[in-house]
């Protein structure tokens, strides 16, 4: 057992020689608060994302998506977002935001109206 042991000393003495100066900075302690702490949940979370059904419909998007994603496609989307780029200035937003403020009473009367006519009829 003793000679095994020594045996065992002296077979491992060449490869403490070979890194004579370990890392001298501890490993820290584990945290058991943030993120370590979140870290069940958030797998218990990753583990319903992950079920069959989610991962059935993700491989039928990933597929609709890569036959989507053909050359003359890409193209199309690059100049639809490249337009939605150039119309969404800060002016065109505000704009439309009070466009769709401004109609959305005229909307209401309208319909009422309607209501009214077709209540007569
Ligand atoms: C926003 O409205 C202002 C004032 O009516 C107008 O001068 C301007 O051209 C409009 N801008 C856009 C991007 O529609």
């Amino acid at each position: 057992m003793r000679v095994s042991r020594l045996l065992l000393s002296l077979a491992a003495a060449p490869l403490a020689w070979a890194n004579p100066r370990p890392n001298p900075v501890a490993a820290p302690a584990p945290d058991s608060t943030g993120l370590l702490a979140e870290l069940p949940s958030i797998l218990s979370g990753v583990q319903e994302l992950l079920s069959q059904d989610t991962i059935t419909k993700l491989e039928t998007i990933i597929d609709g998506a890569a036959k989507l994603l053909t050359s003359d496609n890409v193209d199309v989307l690059q100049d639809i977002l490249g337009n939605a780029h150039t119309l969404l200035t800060k002016d065109f937003v505000s704009n439309t935001t009070t466009l769709i403020g401004d109609a959305t009473p005229l909307v209401e009367d309208v319909s009422k109206l309607l209501g009214s006519i077709l209540g007569t009829l």
